[in-house]
């Protein structure tokens, strides 16, 4: 399915975009970095992805690596709102300690503080120990990887397999691609193969549904994938520290040097 016909099937209420903005519009939300891929959603691709994954996150925990759109916390408000069924749980890892405190504070503030949490955290470094095997959903957005054959969504998928449970456990994934760009079909083709050896399959995958904030290339478009684990491998990573041979061209052209974090005021903290 395409962007338009989504939309046309799709039927949004001017409450849902109510309270959707509470979260994208929020005074307090962070401004996105577009030195490290931080490119906000736009609302209507926003609330349609909201509604569409719903029924993946219902009942379950969830966890986000990388959450720059807030998918949690629009999820978090949503279900309070009784518009979504919400997650059992959600936590929510981020390099971005504003983000980090944006989630805890507006999580606070509209009333649903016991559904989630969040915690600073650089997918570079293997996933701590107490959140090892914990989650039964990932949900992630990683960076696009258009100069690195999609290189940093397998680094951030990787880290997802390290979060969740092994047997029957599965995934959300959104990640670029345009068929007729050659650079987004190179990164789909690695990643769903590096998804293949390591115990998943794609399940579903409805192309072409989100439009964001992006002055350069306004018509990108980028898809939702649906992704099973259907064999207990060992996460490929598990122990393993990402070197910067590794980590190239991870942001694309725009970040040299890969961060350790973003401060709280904003500034991109080397390693
Ligand atoms: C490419 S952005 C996702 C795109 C999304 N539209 C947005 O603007 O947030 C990736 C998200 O992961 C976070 N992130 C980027 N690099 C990271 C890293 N090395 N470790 C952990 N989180 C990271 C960013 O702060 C952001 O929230």
């Amino acid at each position: 399915m395409f962007y338009q016909d989504l939309h046309a099937y799709i039927r949004n209420t001017s409450e849902e975009y109510d309270v959707l903005a509470k979260i994208t519009q929020h005074p307090g939300r962070p401004k996105p970095l577009r030195v490290v891929d931080q490119i906000y959603m736009l609302p209507g691709s926003q609330l349609n992805q909201a509604k569409l994954v719903s029924d993946y996150l219902r009942g379950r925990e969830v966890v986000f690596v990388g959450d720059g759109d807030c998918m949690s916390l629009v999820t978090g408000i949503l279900g309070k709102e009784k518009l979504v069924d919400p997650p059992a749980y959600m936590r929510v890892f981020d390099f971005d300690e504003r983000i980090v405190k944006f989630v805890r504070d507006a999580s606070q503030q509209f009333g649903f503080s016991d559904l989630i949490e969040a915690h600073y955290y650089n997918v570079r470094k293997p996933v701590p120990k107490a959140f090892f095997n914990q989650s039964d959903v990932f949900y992630t957005n990683p960076p696009y990887g258009s100069k690195n054959g999609g290189q940093s969504g397998i680094v951030f998928l990787a880290r997802c397999m390290e979060f969740c449970k092994s047997a029957g456990s599965y995934g959300v994934a959104i990640l670029p691609f345009h068929h007729h760009k050659a650079w987004s079909r190179d990164a789909m083709y690695n990643i769903q193969q590096f998804l293949n050896q390591n115990g998943y399959v794609v399940s579903e995958m409805l192309r072409g549904m989100h439009r964001y904030h992006l002055d350069d290339e306004p018509e990108l478009l980028s898809g939702t994938v649906i992704m099973d684990r259907v064999k207990a491998l060992p996460p490929p990573y598990r122990k393993h520290i990402f070197k910067k041979e590794e980590l190239r061209k991870f942001y694309g052209d725009s970040q040299k040097e890969f961060p350790d974090r973003i401060d709280e005021n904003g500034i991109v903290v080397a390693q």
